[in-house]
């Protein structure tokens, strides 16, 4: 994962170098899953797996992006479905693996970081190289992004599910949450933002929202009951 980009500043056109804040993101998550941290995490699966898992057709696949403990990839995959998780944290693909080894499932865990484009160019050509609908789903994942990893996670969709049926499914928390109470802290990036944002960019590439609902009591852990906005998007044919 690359720490700097290159700036070309119009007058002198000498490339300038700016550090992202990306590599800290990614030191935060790698050592979240790698240290105790990841034990508060619940085992059971989301409240929005089990949402999602509802209304999607049996043999449907599911591309998890963001996994962290694999809690719902791992649902997915007893359910039946075959699952493909990405995470730019080491520490998370390594625990994916051994979860999916020791409990005898066939998800596959891999790295992908959502800052690197041509990493992201990739993973697209190789899920789409082997036909099959697919789900590409992302769990409080929008709000953990920068937005040119937002607008990388949303190419991605528009990737792997233009005109083959599958839907994006995305969950994440809103502006009404800034402020509110978070029992993992608030020491790290977290961008609260307004899920019409969202929407207007899958449409900018095509995608066309099917479903918006947004509100409290939809992702309660503990006493924390965070306003989240949840999206159900698809990618027509033809329409980009
Ligand atoms: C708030 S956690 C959510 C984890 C899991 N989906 C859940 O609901 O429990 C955010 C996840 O996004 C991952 N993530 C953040 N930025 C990423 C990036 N640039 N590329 C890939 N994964 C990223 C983190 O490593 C972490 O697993």
């Amino acid at each position: 994962m690359g720490d700097i980009v290159q700036q070309f500043d119009h007058c002198s056109e000498e490339p300038t170098i700016v550090p992202t804040t990306a590599p800290r993101h990614h030191d935060y998550w790698n050592g979240f899953y790698a240290g105790a941290d990841r034990d508060r995490v619940p085992e059971e699966p989301s409240a929005f797996a089990e949402w999602v898992d509802q209304q999607l057709p049996a043999g449907h696949e599911v591309v998890e992006i963001g996994f962290g403990t694999a809690r719902d990839s791992l649902y997915f995959a007893r359910t039946g479905r075959q699952v493909h998780g990405f995470d730019f944290a080491e520490s998370a693909v390594a625990n994916g693996n051994a979860l999916a080894r020791s409990r005898g499932l066939s998800s596959e865990f891999a790295l992908l970081d959502l800052y690197d484009d041509e990493a992201v160019t990739r993973v697209a050509a190789t899920l789409t190289a082997t036909p099959a609908v697919r789900a590409v789903y992302g769990r409080f994942l929008v709000h953990s992004l920068e937005d040119a990893g937002r607008a990388n996670l949303i190419r991605l969709a528009a990737s792997v599910l233009r005109g083959g049926g599958g839907e994006l499914f995305l969950e994440f928390r809103t502006g009404k949450d800034l402020g509110q109470e978070h029992l993992f802290g608030d020491d790290h990036f977290r961008q609260f933002i307004d899920p019409m944002v969202v929407e207007l960019e899958i449409e900018d590439l095509g995608g066309a929202v099917t479903y918006r609902e947004e509100g409290c009591g939809l992702a309660v852990y503990k006493t924390e009951d965070p306003h989240v906005a949840r999206i159900v998007a698809h990618f027509p044919e033809g329409r980009h």
